[in-house]
């Protein structure tokens, strides 16, 4: 069985010492670093952008994962690859022509992912689904770290592998918000490949050993 990839949501980290932050997981078993930029319109919560992303760009050693929770994505997807996304993620409730939006993320020269919120059926991705890199599973409603993880993800994470091995795609599942080393082993047993963690890595009195933790899981 391949190992699950980690990616630590910075939302959660100490923004004073962000340069430590990423030091830690530098040298942490994480795989990514999951950066969560929100746009007070798409969801009700600002976070960080462009500038905190190209400075965590410098100092990281892993993939940067931009997770857009902002409307508009397309106005702003070559500035994240500038700043450093290597993986840039939009979510379908803002896109009109997501077709065209995943295409644009591919020519700037990044992988291409699409987020889903906890209303959202899988089978509408059925289109681009061979298109996609990446289907980021909401198992939170975003907009926040620390929230209580939503049962019915664990069914949109099997609808989604069955989705992928129908079409023979290739992307990743990822999913995000609300993941303990409690809850990670169900989300990985249903069929998840990549688990984003806040604050169940940054509130732990051993960060580096949450990962671990979640990595075994
Ligand atoms: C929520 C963000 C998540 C969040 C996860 O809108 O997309 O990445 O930081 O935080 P936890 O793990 O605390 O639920
Ligand atoms: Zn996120």
């Amino acid at each position: 069985k391949k190992t699950t990839l980690i990616a630590p949501s910075l939302l959660a980290s100490n923004f004073l010492e962000l340069g430590k932050e990423v030091d830690m997981l530098n040298n942490s078993e994480a795989d990514w670093l999951h950066l969560d930029v929100m746009d007070g319109r798409f969801v009700p919560n600002i976070s960080f952008g462009l500038p905190v992303i190209s400075h965590i760009k410098k100092a990281a050693r892993k993939i940067c994962d931009v997770h857009l929770m902002i409307e508009e994505p397309e106005k702003y997807a070559e500035d994240f690859k500038k700043a450093g996304a290597d993986i840039l993620t939009v979510h379908y409730e803002a896109c009109t022509h997501l077709h065209r939006n995943i295409q644009q993320i591919k020519n700037l020269g990044m992988q291409a992912g699409v987020a889903l919120n906890p209303h959202t059926p899988v089978q509408l991705l059925e289109n681009v689904i061979k298109d996609l890199d990446l289907v980021l599973i909401m198992s939170v409603n975003p907009g926040f770290g620390g929230q209580h993880f939503i049962d019915q993800s664990l069914t949109k994470i099997k609808q989604l592998r069955a989705l992928i091995e129908a079409h023979q795609a290739h992307a990743l599942i990822e999913v995000d918000g609300g993941i303990t080393t409690e809850n990670a082993a169900e989300i990985i047993a249903a069929g998840a490949d990549v688990l984003v963690a806040g604050s169940s890595v940054f509130n732990a009195p051993d960060p580096a050993a949450a990962i671990k933790a979640l990595k075994f899981a």
